[in-house]
């Protein structure tokens, strides 16, 4: 296929790339500009890859925040408190700390381990000082100590946490209770925080047991408006010249199920696959290449599976909306054995983020998390089926 330039593919893969490459989200937005007008806290939640982490920078960027600071933290790789805490630390004083000199000075406050140290830049002789924590245990800045900072600044801040039900994998429950006190105490900062449904950040706050319990304003990112995204795919392959039907977009929005990652990765690739009318045959190409592309991260995911499960989430694929898994048709029908057997993988499968619950109001139903792998486990299913 011929390849055009990347850098200006509008459809983005990564990060935020301003509102033109964003597809609406305007009722978001203005459901988290109220809750940081009110003082609110409230957090974010959607299964991966929905636009969590865009909709933060989104909201941003927005006019109404312009006497706000805003502090994005992503806590996605931190496995302990005492990661949080340097984290946190760190990238509080990168955004508002200019100079090197008051960074050192509040970090020393905070962390009685800290190890600055002054070293020559070979490329232009400038001396800089970089910051070594040393390993002991003691000295790490507290929450409060951070969140003090934070309410002393001249501009409100809106602080986002994103990944944050991390927190519950550091163990124990106290951290949730001394957030609790945080939450409830700010007066000058503003509270986002995101996390996936199914990822341990839903119960911090519905389980009356926990310190979070009802400490939040919830928004559920839901999918874009099909009739929304078709607009923008429209539009973004129409600035280029080339000729897209609407039947084409929305065969793409059916097969990647609206779910904002894999629509843009199709869309990504077609629209740099350089076809100036892509039509059913060029997005089928596109997916057969995604597909090849993934060949040993699907096989290993198989191999990772007992044949029972493999043979569970095949059968989610194939199903594509399965609704009652363990009726006896749907386990007849697949083949799947024992009921109980089926409920216990079933189980396993959500929890390791195989399998996306989807519950609304007048059913639940379960499909393969990863909309690539679903499909492609519909293929292999298609390909193998007897009758
Ligand atoms: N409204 C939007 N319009 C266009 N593209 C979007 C939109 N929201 C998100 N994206 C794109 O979708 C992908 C996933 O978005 P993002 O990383 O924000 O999701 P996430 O929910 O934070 O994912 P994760 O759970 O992996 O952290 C990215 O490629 C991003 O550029
Ligand atoms: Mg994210």
């Amino acid at each position: 296929m011929a390849q055009t330039d990347n850098t200006s593919n509008p459809f983005k893969l990564t990060g935020y790339w301003g509102r033109e490459y964003f597809c609406d989200r305007e009722h978001e937005t203005g459901k988290l500009l109220e809750a940081i007008y009110a003082q609110r806290p409230i957090a974010i939640y959607a299964p991966r890859k929905m636009g969590k982490s865009g909709l933060i920078q989104h909201v941003f960027q927005q006019k109404e925040l312009k006497n706000f600071s805003t502090l994005y933290v992503d806590l996605f790789e931190t496995t302990s408190l005492e990661g949080l805490l340097k984290l946190l630390s760190l990238e509080i004083l990168n955004r508002f700390e200019q100079k090197q000199e008051k960074v050192i000075r509040q970090l020393m406050t905070w962390f009685s381990a800290l190890r600055p140290q002054l070293s020559i830049n070979p490329q232009n002789g400038q001396p800089e000082i970089g910051i070594s924590l040393s390993k002991t245990e003691e000295g790490y800045p507290s929450l409060k100590a951070l969140a003090d900072y934070l309410e002393k600044q001249k501009q409100p801040v809106v602080l986002a946490l994103d990944e944050f039900q991390q927190i519950s994998t550091y163990g124990g429950h106290e951290l949730e209770a001394e957030f609790r006190g945080i939450f409830q105490n700010m007066k000058n900062t503003r509270l986002i925080i995101s996390g996936s449904t199914q990822n341990l950040l839903v119960p911090m706050f519905t389980d009356p047991g926990r310190p979070l319990y009802q400490a939040v304003d919830y928004l559920k990112l839901d999918y874009l408006k099909r009739e929304d995204y078709a607009q923008f795919i429209l539009q973004h392959f129409e600035k280029s010249g080339k000729n897209i039907s609407e039947e084409t977009i929305y065969f793409i929005l059916d097969w990647s199920r609206s779910h904002t990652y894999y629509t843009q990765l199709l869309c990504n690739r077609l629209y740099s696959s350089g076809y100036q009318h892509p039509g059913i045959r060029e997005v089928n190409l596109v997916i057969e290449e995604l597909f090849d592309e993934r060949q040993m991260i699907f096989q290993q995911i198989r191999n990772s599976l007992t044949k029972a499960q493999f043979s569970l989430l095949q059968a989610i694929a194939a199903a594509d909306h399965a609704e009652q898994i363990s009726s006896s048709d749907f386990v007849q029908k697949y083949q799947l054995g024992a009921h109980s057997t089926v409920l216990k993988n079933l189980h396993n499968l959500i929890r390791d983020e195989y399998v996306l619950e989807e519950a609304n109001p007048e059913k639940s139903f379960y499909r393969v998390y990863d909309v690539l792998l679903g499909r492609w486990l519909q293929k292999l299913y298609q390909l193998n089926k007897k009758n």
